[in-house]
């Protein structure tokens, strides 16, 4: 996998936002898959930017949701849904009708699950996923054991998770679901091209793990080490723990501009 280390998050989502940019523009309909969590704004942000600025034209892209918690009523505020419709879908100005994800309110969870892997695939596949890392090395909501081969299915969220993610809610961790549909490993390492991003010293444990540590479905991230176009965008309190992070630097540095992300 690359890795790229750029200064802070900022920094990150510009680099990210026009690597996605140059896609569109050569495939106005690509599938982003997007994740969601408080790391990729910035990614948002700056794609948001390059849109009202005339630089570039997102109205023929279509997004895919990466996970969705099970149980929050239709239209609650932190189902991924809404986030998504909240900070990508509008904000670009892309078509609800270009938009999919998972049904967490699906009476049949299962069937639910498998009908959105099956749409995924229906629709060509995801060409540029989105990722963010959890600080116990989750994918998606791919929590540690996860099988590396999965298909999205329905997860249980560890404690971890839920204390992480109860800020979304309050602060009130009983409000956090304690389900998920999530793409699984093997969904996610379908997509032609997957794009991690970490930023922060919380990360940095999980992102050493995740690059140089081995393969291992304790942590789940570190199955980008399989993919053969997997790209891992930190800031520098993120890849604080990295040993090879000089050899990152000089090896970015040195890499041809028409290359591309
Ligand atoms: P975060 O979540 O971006 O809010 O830290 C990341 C994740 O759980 O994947």
């Amino acid at each position: 996998m690359e890795v790229v280390i750029v200064q802070d998050a900022a920094a990150g989502g510009e680099l990210i936002a026009g690597s996605i940019a140059d896609l569109l523009r050569r495939k106005p309909d690509a599938l982003i898959g997007v994740a969601t969590g408080s790391t990729p704004l910035p990614i948002y942000q700056a794609l948001s930017s390059l849109v009202g600025s005339g630089a570039l034209d997102a109205s023929e892209a279509r997004v895919a949701q990466l996970d969705e918690y099970v149980g929050l009523p239709q239209g609650h505020p932190e189902s991924y849904r809404s986030v998504v419709l909240r900070e990508v879908v509008e904000p670009l100005g892309l078509k609800e009708s270009s938009f999919l994800g998972p049904d967490g309110s699906a009476e049949d969870v299962a069937e639910a699950c498998e009908a959105y892997d099956r749409a995924l695939w229906q629709a060509g596949g995801v060409d540029l996923q989105l990722l963010g890392i959890g600080t116990d090395g989750h994918i998606g909501f791919n929590e540690p054991c996860s099988s590396l081969a999965s298909r999205t299915r329905i997860k249980t969220l560890t404690e971890q998770t839920r204390v992480d993610n109860a800020r979304f809610f309050g602060g009130d961790v009983d409000q956090v679901p304690r389900h998920v549909i999530t793409q699984g490993i093997g969904t996610i390492l379908e997509a032609r091209h997957l794009v991690l991003l970490a930023t922060g010293e919380g990360k940095a444990d999980a992102v050493a793990q995740t690059v140089e540590g081995p393969l291992a479905a304790l942590v789940p991230a570190s199955a980008l080490q399989l993919h053969q176009h997997a790209t891992v965008v930190v800031d520098e309190a993120a890849a604080s723990k990295l040993k090879l992070a000089d050899y990152f630097r000089a090896t970015y540095a040195a890499k041809p501009d028409w290359q591309g992300l």
